[in-house]
């Protein structure tokens, strides 16, 4: 099948890699010509594992290429998927500019019929307005079929998910449009659900919003858990076995960040609003993550008398590990909050190169976590690189003005790192 993917970012460049990958023949369209030339040369502007091999090796076989002419790819192409972002605008609410503009090119250029499927991350009802959107801008009497089908990719983990997904959602009630779509997935081997577009809207925004429920739920118990002096991390392992619970996203920490949970808690929260069905727990859900920052920071001015001239080296900066994505970092709020606290700053990321806004500060990186170490008063640890647990921490210890660890993902063994003479900080666990 000939599919064309609109818009290379993360998800449309995985997918489309990916679906090459299965024997389709596939083109990627963007308006970023840098991206596109970048793509075409067969390198990844982005950091995730595993895909500029996969990338490489279907431009080799002359499965996948790239293009920045809309007109040419759109009348060539049968199969159309929409893969644009949907960032928020400052209400809170999804920016729906890119998929409009996208589904009005489309019906610009329509010449035969064609099928829609979206996978951008769109607010509930907008797969049946790109249906419209495209038909107002058409003089093309052939029909448009029409399938929503949400993405479950995690950055870092993105080609694993689309090859082996725990499940397929295909929103439509358009038969064309899902034997499309049926067919495009049929070598996948995982429970395929179908919908109705607006349900799979909804399995999408409610399967983060879960998600997140369930990490500012794990926070919030790690809270008590310091009051109470009980490991977080046995809690979690005790819950996980639970077969109703499971063991994943309940690791406490600094909470969430990325570009998808914060944004799709947000606009759930308005699109509920919206429809006066308020959801109370998802609010208290992000009231709380958005606190969990300033939580773990108190704890490191409460072991200072003054921040002022105390070099403290972060560690890590990406929003999680595997990845160079820094949106929604909790990384920095918190060197905002050590800089207006007059402490000296150095941070260490073993991909993400500190924009020079932030050098201009006064913000020093190393490239060597060693380095960057040395004549510390005080190590907090932000994103769970595997790189830190393997850090010679002995070594480490040699190296520091003051041996002090704030673990902000409880990724170190805390028993051995203080056998180190560490004074060792976590969350819900020391
Ligand atoms: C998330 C979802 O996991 C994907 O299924 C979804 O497709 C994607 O959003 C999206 O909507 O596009 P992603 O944002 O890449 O994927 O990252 P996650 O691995 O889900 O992590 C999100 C945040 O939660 C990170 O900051 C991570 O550090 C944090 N986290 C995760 C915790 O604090 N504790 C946990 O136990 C797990």
């Amino acid at each position: 099948m000939k599919i064309l993917f609109i818009g290379m970012g993360y998800v449309g460049t995985t997918m489309g890699a990916v679906f090459a990958n299965a024997g389709h023949e596939v083109s990627g369209l963007d308006i970023n010509q840098e991206k596109i030339a970048s793509l075409t040369k067969g390198e990844l502007y982005f950091y995730e594992p595993g895909l500029q091999e996969m990338l490489v090796s279907q431009i080799g076989h002359e499965r996948l290429s790239f293009t920045t002419d809309a007109k040419e790819a759109i009348e060539n192409h049968d199969i159309l998927f929409i893969t644009v972002g949907t960032p928020s605008l400052e209400d809170g609410n999804a920016d729906l500019t890119y998929v409009k503009k996208v589904a009005q090119m489309i019906g610009r250029y329509k010449n035969m019929e064609k099928t829609i499927v979206v996978k951008s991350t769109v607010p509930i009802g907008t797969t049946n307005k790109v249906k419209e959107w495209i038909n107002e801008e058409s003089t093309d009497p052939n029909p448009v079929h029409i399938a929503m089908n949400p993405e479950f990719l995690r950055e870092g983990n993105a080609l694993q998910d689309a090859l082996y997904p725990d499940r397929i959602i295909i929103g439509s009630d358009d038969e064309e449009a899902l034997e499309t779509m049926h067919k495009l997935y049929q070598s996948w081997k995982c429970p395929i659900l179908q919908t109705t577009a607006m349900a799979a809207e909804t399995i999408k925004y409610a399967s983060n919003a879960f998600l997140a429920t369930k990490i500012s739920f794990i926070n919030e118990m790690a809270k008590l858990c310091d009051t109470l002096g009980v490991n977080i991390k046995d809690v979690s392992k005790g819950m996980g076995l639970d077969e109703r619970i499971g063991p994943h996203f309940l690791e406490a920490g600094l909470g969430y960040g990325g570009s998808c949970f914060p944004k799709d808690v947000k606009e759930l929260l308005g699109t509920a609003e919206a429809y006066q069905r308020p959801l109370g727990l998802l609010k208290e859900v992000e009231k709380i993550n958005k606190n969990q920052c300033t939580y773990f920071f108190e704890k490191l001015k409460k072991s200072f008398d003054t921040l002022e001239g105390k070099r403290i080296v972060l560690f890590g900066l990406a929003f999680k590990p595997h990845t160079d994505d820094t949106r929604e970092s909790v990384s920095f709020p918190i060197i905002d909050q050590l800089l207006k606290e007059k402490a000296s700053v150095a941070v260490h990321d073993p991909v993400v190169h500190l924009s020079k806004d932030w050098i201009t500060k006064g913000i020093k990186q190393y490239s060597d976590p060693y380095d960057a170490v040395e004549g510390s008063d005080a190590i907090l640890i932000c994103t769970d690189w595997p790189q830190y647990q393997e850090l010679d921490w002995e070594r480490v210890r040699h190296l520091v003005n003051e041996p002090s660890i704030f673990d902000g993902r409880n990724m170190l063994e805390a028993n051995q790192i203080k056998a180190l003479q560490f004074q060792y900080t976590g969350i819900g666990y020391s």
